[in-house]
């Protein structure tokens, strides 16, 4: 139980550190069942991040924190917030609370900082629409020589997204949904190179990589995609029609892909970092 008796899960510290009731479909455990092929990514895009010794960095859709914690300790900064909206997700970031690092409850879409050396977003942004708008908003936060640096999954042509929304479409779900499809609002790779170079990022590095995840068998896919993309089917849903949509997803997906043991599951991801032009001012930087 957390602080005032409430179940862990319903708890969250906010800015002010008031407690708020909230329920959601992030589900930390699910999401953590790969946790070694979906850090990964985290690492390749930290390795693209310069420090800032004694600057100011926020972690954009944090989760848990965990990842939040070795983002402060990489860049040497003396303050790093890790933003997220799920309650269940930030029920678990007070461990990693601590040492320059604090955790705030708050929608990406609304966020707004000043001067700040390193936003951060792993696996996050493909969340939130209108990158057209999003991100010239998330550069403005950045002082001069401000970093930002971005993962977000582009995996959208594999047959275990399209299928999720063809399911969504079928007529059963499509009346429990309300007629409700998953946007993707993440743009081809070259996109993000020519955005950041129209914001006056002339250091730059955009890149797609392919992740070649080896699971036990194509069943773990549906395991995968549950505790990512069918988050926001599940969020739409009651637990029944869920469950159903559920079922159907899986005999769909495992008709489609290939029964081979280990499974091949290619994802892609696109990483960008850029720095905008000028000095950094933070303390400790020459
Ligand atoms: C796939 S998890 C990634 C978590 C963490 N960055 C990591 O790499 O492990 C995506 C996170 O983004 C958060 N998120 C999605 N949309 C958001 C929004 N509009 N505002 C704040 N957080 C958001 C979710 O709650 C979830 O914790």
């Amino acid at each position: 139980m957390g602080r005032q008796g409430l179940p862990v899960k319903y708890v969250v510290v906010g800015a002010a550190g008031r407690l708020a009731r909230m329920s959601d479909a992030w589900q930390p455990d699910q999401y953590a069942r790969f946790r070694a092929e979906r850090e990964q990514p985290f690492h390749d895009l930290l390795a693209l991040v310069e420090p800032v010794p004694g600057g100011r960095v926020v972690d954009l859709g944090c989760g848990t924190g965990v990842l939040t914690r070795l983002l402060h300790e990489r860049t040497g900064a003396a303050e790093t917030v890790g933003l997220d909206q799920s309650g269940a997700m930030l029920a678990q970031s007070a461990e990693h609370a601590g040492g320059g690092v604090r955790f705030e409850h708050g929608d990406i879409a609304a966020f707004a900082g000043q001067g700040l050396d390193v936003v951060f977003s792993n696996a996050a942004l493909q969340w939130v629409f209108d990158h057209g708008t999003l991100f010239p908003q998330l550069a403005e936060t950045l002082g001069p020589g401000g970093q930002l640096a971005v993962q977000m999954p582009a995996n959208h042509d594999h047959p275990s997204h399209v299928v999720a929304h063809e399911v969504a479409r079928e007529p059963r779900h499509a009346r429990a949904l309300g007629g409700y499809i998953r946007h993707n609002p993440v743009q081809p790779v070259e996109w993000y190179a020519k955005l950041l170079a129209r914001m006056g990022f002339e250091e730059q590095h955009v890149r797609q990589q392919v992740y070649l995840h080896r699971l036990a068998g194509p069943e773990e896919v549906v395991e995968w995609v549950k505790g990512s993309l069918l988050t926001d089917y599940r969020r739409k849903l009651s637990p029944e029609d869920y469950e159903a949509y559920l079922a159907d997803f899986r005999e769909r997906l495992l008709a489609e892909l290939p029964d081979e043991r280990p499974h091949l599951y290619p994802f892609k991801r696109i990483l960008l970092w850029g720095r905008r032009p000028g000095d950094a001012a933070g303390q400790g930087k020459g």
